[in-house]
């Protein structure tokens, strides 16, 4: 969609070493990407200010979480406003991976959610369903709940600062891609949902990304769908092939 700038993201996850993300930023600004996609990565936070420094704009940065208050006694956190202190413009919030083993509930989510905004960074928002969930028949049951906690916490022009994620759990990591329709389906599901319950105006500007086994192969039919617009890449963003993810739409 013309509209909407396509938007692509490398999720390190807990990956990497100075060596290794040093050499796939130099991959990535050798690519000179063109930015008609806006290309976002997101290393493991000791390595946030070294990619900062290497790599070259319009390319940016994101942290993989962070907490909600700006500073103060909790160990092992990192705030929103220390990111933006960082100048690391992006945030991802509400992974699966930091909702089913680091007890990040759906209100935990909204509220860092709500913090990282009102600290002027953007947020990679992410919501799915697992496998079950899905046999179940209660994907945008589940997909609603999670993003209903956003909803109720912050306001319609802090949409303006989300790229909304959908990753199905089931997807993730394993390989099995969800088909272009099965993942333009809730797409266009959440997009509808959006314009009933946030407004209409959201609905049509927000990008909503897809992630889960996306690769170098299977990104292009994907990108042609037209409630896609882009993806959250995990472990091929660890690889040579996330350039001609970044370059999908080209
Ligand atoms: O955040 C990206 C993600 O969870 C997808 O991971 O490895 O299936 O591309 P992967």
């Amino acid at each position: 969609n013309p509209n909407r700038k396509f938007f692509v993201g490398g999720n390190f996850k807990m990956n990497g070493t100075v060596d290794m993300i040093n050499s796939l930023i130099s991959h990535l600004n050798n690519a000179k990407l063109d930015g008609r996609t806006e290309v976002v990565v997101a290393p493991p936070s000791i390595y946030l200010l070294q990619v900062k420094e290497k790599l070259t704009p319009p390319a940016q940065v994101a942290a993989q979480n962070c907490y909600t208050a700006d500073s103060g006694a909790y160990t092992g956190e990192i705030s929103p406003s220390q990111l933006q202190d960082a100048n690391i413009e992006w945030v991802i919030l509400g992974h699966s991976e930091r909702r089913s083993m680091f007890g990040d509930t759906d209100k935990f989510v909204a509220d860092k959610t709500k913090a990282a905004i009102a600290n002027g960074l953007k947020v990679i928002l992410c919501v799915g369903e697992t496998q079950e969930e899905r046999e179940k028949d209660i994907t945008m049951e589940v997909n609603e709940r999670q993003l209903e906690a956003v909803t109720k916490t912050i306001e319609e022009k802090d949409w303006d600062h989300i790229v909304l994620a959908y990753e199905p759990v089931w997807a993730i990591g394993t390989g099995l891609v969800a088909s272009p329709q099965q993942a333009q389906e809730v797409h266009a599901d959440l997009r509808q949902w959006l314009g009933k319950r946030v407004s209409q105006k959201v609905a049509n500007s927000i990008r909503i990304i897809y992630g889960g086994s996306v690769n170098g192969k299977n990104c292009k039919e994907l990108a042609q769908q037209p409630d896609i617009d882009g993806f959250l890449v995990g472990g091929a963003s660890l690889k040579p092939e996330f350039v001609d993810i970044c370059k999908s739409v080209d």
